[in-house]
Parts: structure tokens; sequence; C-alpha cells
């Protein structure tokens, strides 16, 4: 399958970022017609048939989302875009928000329309000090321009976006903490229910919504619901920005329609070292089962990768051929998770660290067996007993490494004269 450059398509101009060069090329239309043509609750009936789903992780259908928002014109909404991109391996929306940032700006205009919001924050990743840069002049260049304030091209409808440089933690990212952030406090999730789109930002009804899904709305618009369905697959339509890293030898981004084959994006992504060969790959950011050579066909859509218990996540592609250690691969990671564990609740906060150091006592040869059975209860708690997502996405990297690669484990617990020793520590939670 081929490339298909829909959200990419001006990503190589390096002018594209100035607001000229966005509306020569088509931009700002799409709010026009909306605010024209379209009534809010309209558009969210479009962006429901279009069936497109959330770019941000999940996967969760938009329009339906959107159609969470209380109907009452007197509550004040709010639309937050999710620019904190802290996922390992992930990098479209830095893409998008450095050389495309006022698509981003038109698809958070188009979602304020459509749930009635008359104030947007795009809470942006505080290490993206070019994404910020760029958001800001675009704002600025929007201002002036009169797209943005009141009564915005002509229209009745008034709007205003404040972008908010992020806090520097992995969890600002989880819609609920990153609540928490934009209010001054602390990232830490909070409780579900009540669900943002009831009870969000400052207490009142608040849409969260990823950077490439914004920017989707803009074409499902401009180009029709029809157009849109005919690309990717039933109930996983458009297209979607692939991000290779790691063993490749083109890393970087790339933009197919969904379904797309694994094989496919690793070609285009210049395939692997001469000499090298595919040994596996986190499909979509670092928070997924692990996929083998056996995957290479398999079609990179939502559904697929869920029905393989893995997931197309972020669509983040990390790839690793035969010279990769998988034990450490498994350790890295969870020093990542450790590190970035808000501490809120004891399977992340104990069980990342737990497993962190078990893993490095393995590596050290000083590993039993035993070992491996403590890391699988350490994960499967994370997985059923922890708080938010971010521990449930900790562990599946890790389990399906020793899944998979259980040999490689075992080689280094076997340079341990005591391999079969009783291991030293013990998780008991009776209820598992
Ligand atoms: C630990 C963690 C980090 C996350 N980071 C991001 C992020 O950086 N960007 C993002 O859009 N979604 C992130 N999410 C998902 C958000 O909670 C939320 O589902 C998403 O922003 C919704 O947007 P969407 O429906 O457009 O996908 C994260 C979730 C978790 C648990
Ligand atoms: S799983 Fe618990 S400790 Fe880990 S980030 Fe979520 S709330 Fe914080």
């Amino acid at each position: 399958m081929n490339e298909m450059r829909i959200l990419m398509a001006h990503t190589d101009d390096p002018e594209q970022f100035q607001i000229e060069t966005y509306e020569k090329n088509g931009g700002y239309q799409a709010i026009r017609k909306a605010l024209h043509e379209i009534k809010p609750e309209e558009l969210t009936e479009q962006v429901k048939q279009a069936e497109l789903r959330g770019r941000g992780g999940a996967g969760f259908i938009t329009g339906l989302k959107w159609g969470f928002i209380p109907k009452d014109p007197h509550l004040t909404k709010y639309l937050v875009c999710n620019a904190d991109e802290s996922e390992p391996g992930t990098f479209k929306d830095r893409l998008l928000l450095e050389r495309d940032p006022h698509q981003v700006i038109e698809g958070v205009m188009l979602a304020s329309y459509a749930i009635g919001a008359n104030l947007a924050f795009i809470y942006c990743r505080g290490e993206y000090y070019e994404s910020i840069t760029k958001l800001m002049l675009a704002v600025d260049q929007a201002k002036k321009k009169g797209y943005l304030g009141s009564q915005i091209f002509n229209s009745n409808y008034d709007l205003d976006i404040v972008v908010h440089p992020g806090a520097g933690a992995y969890i600002a990212g989880e819609e609920t903490a990153q609540l928490n952030s934009l209010e001054g406090f602390r990232a830490t999730p909070r409780l579900k229910p009540p669900f943002p789109a009831v009870k969000g930002l400052y207490g009142q009804p608040t849409i969260i919504n990823n950077v490439e899904t914004l920017c989707n709305v803009v074409h499902i618009v401009n180009r029709g619901v029809d157009w849109y369905k005919g690309i990717g697959k039933p109930k996983n339509t458009g297209t979607k920005i692939f991000q290779v890293s790691g063993h490749v030898q083109k890393p970087g981004c790339y933009e197919f329609p969904l379904g797309v084959s694994l094989k496919d994006v690793l070609e285009k992504a210049g395939g692997m070292f001469p000499g090298r060969r595919f040994k596996a790959c986190y499909p979509g950011g670092s928070s997924c089962a692990l996929l083998t050579e056996q995957d290479l066909t398999i079609a990179m859509d939502f559904d697929t990768l869920a029905a393989r218990k893995s997931a197309l996540g972020t669509a983040s592609i990390i790839v690793m051929d035969d010279s990769a250690d998988m034990v450490k691969v498994a350790h890295r990671l969870m020093q990542f998770y450790q590190n970035e564990s808000c501490g809120k609740c004891t399977p992340c906060r104990e069980g990342t660290r737990w497993v962190v150091q078990i893993l490095g006592r393995i590596l050290s040869g000083g590993g039993t067996y035993g070992d491996l059975k403590t890391i699988e209860e350490a994960c499967s708690s994370m997985l059923h007993l922890s708080f938010c997502p971010l521990a449930v996405g900790a562990a599946p990297p890790i389990v399906s490494a020793m899944e998979h690669f259980k040999e490689e484990f075992e080689r280094y617990i076997n340079r341990n004269p005591n391999a079969h020793s009783t291991p030293k520590m013990k998780i008991a939670y009776p209820y598992l």
C-alpha cells in the first residue's frame, strides 16, 4: 500500500507554519464552511458518521465523545487539545505542531464550535519548545486576522485559544491529570466518573482531544463524510500517521490509511539494516504488547491489533532487530514507567520499582526462576489494581517480552548458581 498524505500534505513546506501559506494551501476553509453552513450538533453528527476515532491512544469514537457534552447553552464548556505527547516512540503531534500549527488551530476551532466552547486550551509538552513557539506565533497570527476573538469569520461565534506549556511529566498527558495541571495542581489523575465531558476543567463540561484527532476534523468538513469513510476500513477510517523508530534505516513519520500492513510501513521506513533481521516491535508506543516476525503482515488498525491482544495506541512502531536484548529492553522500559509513575497508587508506585529492581538483578546475574513469577504477579496487579491507565500500559510490554523471548531471560538467570532458590521477594495479594 502507498503512503497517503492528508494531514501531512504540506508538512514538507518550510513556510506552511505561516498563516498566508496555510491559507494559500486551502486553510481556514473548513471553519468558514462550518460556521456558516453547519450547525454545531450537525458537525458532531458528521464526525460521528465519519467514524473518526481518537488518535491519542485509546481510539474512542470522537463524535460520540462530543455528544456527551450537556446541551444546556448556559453552561460554560471548554475544549482542551492534548499536545503533551510523551509516550516513548511517539512524535507525530510534534510534526503537526511544528510544521502545520494552523491545521491544529483550525481543528481546535471546529471542535470548540461543535461543543459550544468559547475558550480552548492547547496543552503542549513543555520540552517541545519549537512546537510551543510555533503555536504561539500561529495563535497570534490568527488573532491579528480576526480569526480568533469575537464574532470570528463574520459569525456569531466567539473563540479564544490559550497555549499552555506542559509540566514535563508523562502522566500530564492522561486527560484528567492534564485538567489538574491546567488548573495549577499537580498532574495526578482524577477518579472517573464523573467524566470530563460532564465535569472537567474548573468543574465544567470539557472535551479533551488529541492533536491528530482534531486535524482529521478539518478534512472531514472540507471533503465530506463519504470521502473520509472511503479511506481505511469500516470503524477504522481515515489515515494514521505512523511513527517508526529504532532499528530501521529511515526512521520518521509516514501517513497511511488505517489497515495498512506492518510490513508496508516498515518498508517505507527503509527496512532493516543490512545483515539484520526483524525481531519484534511495539506497534503502538511502549504501552502495548510486542509483535513478532509472525505478525509482519498484520493490519495496523485499532480492531485488528486489539484482537491480537496488542494495541494501535499512538501508532508509534518501535522496531527491534536481532541485535536487541529483550531483557535490557524490558528493564529500560520499566525504568521509564517507574520514573513517570505519579505515586498515587501502590501497584504502580511499588510495582514498577520492584520490577526494575528484579530485572536489574536478573541482568547482573543474580536472578532466580522465582523472579519471573514475581514479575508476572507485580505486572498482574499493575494491570488489574492500579488507579489509571499508566500502569495498565506498563505491564504488557514486559509480560509480552517474557512470553515471546523467555529463553533470553532464562539465559541470564542460568548464570546464577542459585537460579532455583526461593526468590527474595514475594508479593502476596490474596485476591489474585
Ligand atoms: C499516561 C498517559 C499519557 C497520555 N498521554 C497522552 C498524550 O500525550 N496525548 C494524547 O492525546 N493523549 C494522551 N493520553 C490519552 C488521553 O488520556 C486521552 O485519552 C486522549 O487525549 C483523548 O483524545 P482522543 O480521544 O482524541 O484520542 C495519555 C493517557 C495516559 C494514560
Ligand atoms: S497508575 Fe496510579 S501511581 Fe501510576 S500514574 Fe496512575 S494513578 Fe499514578
